[in-house]
């Protein structure tokens, strides 16, 4: 079996996706902030989905990285999330945003984040979606 890292995922699976992250940064359309950002996330199957952050001129209809790899392996029937990669120019790798985290915690909690510098992709943090949104917000039904 291949060697996995304490959160249980290969290294070989993890290099990918990182890779998968920074490629998909690459289409990021970031004319305001200039702070690219790519997102990758892995199901269970193996299956990888990217996407990148897209920048309006109303800004806060600005989507992340994260929230456009994710709609984009929703809307194309995936699930079962295990792993969601994060990767910027940005000194220890850029964190997801509350609304991100939101996202996560609804479509993928079971899933480990690893965020990377851009520049240094093989040096990952690793958390998870329960310890980056805690309590989060999942039912709106009335008690
Ligand atoms: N951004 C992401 O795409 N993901 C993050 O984790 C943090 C922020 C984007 C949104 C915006 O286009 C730019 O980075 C600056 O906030």
């Amino acid at each position: 079996m291949a060697k996995k890292n304490k959160l249980g995922i290969s290294a070989q699976a993890l290099g990918h996706l990182m890779n998968a992250a920074a490629v998909a940064r690459e289409g990021a359309v970031a004319p305001y902030s200039k702070f690219r950002v790519g997102a990758a996330v892995l199901t269970k199957a193996g299956e990888i989905v990217s996407g990148a952050n897209v920048e309006s001129a109303s800004y806060g209809l600005t989507c992340c990285a994260e929230r456009v790899a994710l709609f984009n392996a929703l809307t194309s029937g995936k699930r079962n999330f295990v792993a969601v990669a994060v990767v910027a120019r940005a000194e220890g790798g850029p964190m997801p945003c509350g609304a991100c985290r939101q996202l996560l915690a609804e479509y993928a909690s079971d899933a480990k984040v690893f965020v990377a510098d851009s520049r240094r992709l093989k040096v990952v943090k690793q958390f998870s979606v329960g310890e980056l949104l805690p309590g989060a917000f999942l039912d709106f039904r009335p008690a």
